[in-house]
């Protein structure tokens, strides 16, 4: 990734945190996610009042551009208002792993951007047999 698109990319994943609906945890989440043409789609946190219903950020953008057709995926990028680096939920890391095994994961917040691997953050996946 050039370092014009992985901050095109931190940019995008701050403005999709701007339409979270997160009134119960009060933690907002916003995910950019970039295909291989360079097109980004956002996600952000949708929360439910039965709270099991609520959705993250990441997995809302993969469903943005899965519904989209798109099929090849180079980076996502996750941002939150914590100082820390939001790391994406186990399931999450599931559904990266499943759509996106070779993507670049990019953690950005205040203190900067930390880059993962999928295999990194999901190591010993479940795979079907
Ligand atoms: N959340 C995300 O959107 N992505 C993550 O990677 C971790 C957690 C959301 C789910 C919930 O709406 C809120 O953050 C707090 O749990």
């Amino acid at each position: 990734m050039l370092p014009s698109d992985i901050d095109k990319l931190r940019k995008e994943a701050k403005a999709a945190k701007k339409s979270a609906l997160a009134p119960y945890s009060r933690f907002k989440v916003g995910a950019a996610l970039m295909t291989d043409d360079g097109k980004i789609y956002r996600g952000c946190n949708i929360e439910n009042p039965s709270l099991m219903l609520s959705f993250c950020a990441e997995r809302a953008a993969f469903i943005n551009a899965l519904v989209d057709g798109e099929k090849f995926f180079k980076a996502i990028a996750i941002s939150s208002d914590d100082k820390d680096y939001c790391f994406p939920c186990g399931a999450c890391r599931q559904i990266i792993a499943e759509f996106a095994p070779d993507i670049e994961i990019y953690l950005v917040s205040d203190k900067g951007i930390k880059k993962f691997s999928v295999s990194e953050l999901l190591p010993h996946q479940f795979k079907k047999p």
